[in-house]
Parts: C-alpha cells; structure tokens; sequence
C-alpha cells in the first residue's frame, strides 16, 4: 500500500495524485454563450451529478493567468449551460475541446460539431452528444484561490433515442458507451464505459 499525507504536499502533488485516484469520472461537456451569442465548448471531469435536486457541481479552475475560464465566465453572464455527456464517437473532438483558445475562437466551429436550439436555455445543444442537460445557474461557491464550485439546477433532459428506453422512460447503459476520464499523466488518460452487469436487490433473510 503507498500512503501519501496530502496536507504536507504540494498543490500540483496533490492534484496529480488525488485525480489519478478518484477514477472513473464522468466528463461534463459544457457549450456556453458569450454575451454576444458567440459559442463555447470545453470539458469538465471534476464533476457530478445530484439527482433530488435535479442538480449538476463541476469545479472550474482558473487559467494559467489567473483569469477566468471561458466556460465560467459565459456562466456568470448569462447564468445558463448545457451539459453534455459524450460517448467514443465523439472522444477526439471532446479532448481536443480542452485547449486553450482565445474566446473569440468558437470550439463549435473549430471542430465542425453541429449544433440544435435547446428548449429553454441560449446556450445550443450538440446534435450528435447522446445526452444533453439544459442547465441554469444556481449559485457559485470559491473553495480556494483558483478553484469554484458551481452547482446548476438542470431543467430539461435531452436522450437520443437509441439509448433511451421507451418503456421503462430511463437511458439503458447497455446501449451507449459513455466517456471517462481517467489520471491525466500515468497511463490511459481516458476510459470507455466496458463490461456492464445488473445485479438485483439483495435479499434479506
Ligand atoms: C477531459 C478533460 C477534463 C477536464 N476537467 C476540468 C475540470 O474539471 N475543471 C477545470 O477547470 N478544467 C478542466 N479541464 C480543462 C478545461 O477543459 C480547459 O481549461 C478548457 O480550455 C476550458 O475552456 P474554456 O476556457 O473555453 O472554458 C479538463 C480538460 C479535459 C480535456
């Protein structure tokens, strides 16, 4: 067993070592609006659904500079998003969505991903993204100097047909294989979603 104190390491230390620990992780891809309508495209994986509320977290960090992400400051002007969950067709273009790009550069554009109008939010919805969630602001929370918990309240839910299942109204996970992100610096830095089972309730004598 290798045991590392986290309150004596470094930042970097700790965010390379706790993010390699915590897998797999569902990836948040977030399309945004500017407030000239412009749109924006970036991934999220410190990210987690709550389901009762109907409620998104993601934690978003801060550019090397200091500055606001793109992705955050759409969120605090328009106070809207929509969050994405990807599957393998769409895992290159996902990551290449990560870059760093002047906000005038529109990732949308950049990486040809068609887009539809959501229902009601400004922010669009990516045509070929098997799950889309309409999403507004509820409230931002700084956890540290370069770091902001944003909780969204999810409004409406978008499933391509076919994952969902009709009958039992709920997406089948057998259906799709949903992205994960994995450590970023020893091996694989993404997974797909592999062998999958149901077991039912248990028992009780
Ligand atoms: C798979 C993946 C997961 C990421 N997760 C996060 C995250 O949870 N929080 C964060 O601040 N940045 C994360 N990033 C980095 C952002 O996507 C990156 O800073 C991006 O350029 C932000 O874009 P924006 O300025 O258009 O919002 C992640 C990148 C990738 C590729």
């Amino acid at each position: 067993m290798t045991t590392r104190d986290l309150a004596s390491l470094p930042k970097r230390d700790v965010y390379r070592i706790l993010s390699s620990l915590v897998v797999p992780r569902p990836i948040a891809w977030i399309s945004t609006v500017d407030a000239s309508g412009r749109v924006n495209l970036a991934p999220f994986s410190s990210f987690m659904g709550i389901f009762g509320p109907p409620m998104l977290a993601v934690t978003l960090g801060r550019r090397q500079d200091g500055s606001l992400k793109d992705t955050h400051r759409n969120l605090r002007e328009r106070g809207e998003a929509v969050v994405h969950l990807a599957d393998r067709p769409l895992l290159e273009a996902l990551h290449a969505s990560g870059e760093e790009v002047p906000p005038e550069v529109s990732e949308l554009e950049r990486l040809g991903l068609a887009a539809v109008p959501s229902l009601r939010v400004a922010p669009p919805r990516l045509a070929r993204a098997p799950v889309a969630l309409e999403c507004r602001l509820n409230r931002e929370l700084d956890l540290a100097p370069a770091s902001t918990l944003v909780l969204l309240d999810v409004l409406v839910a978008h499933a391509a047909d076919r994952i969902y299942d009709e009958a039992l109204d709920c997406a089948d996970a057998s259906r799709w294989q949903p992205l994960a992100r994995l450590a970023s610096v020893a091996g694989p830095n993404y997974g797909v979603l592999g062998e999958t089972l149901r077991l039912e309730a248990p028992q009780l004598p």
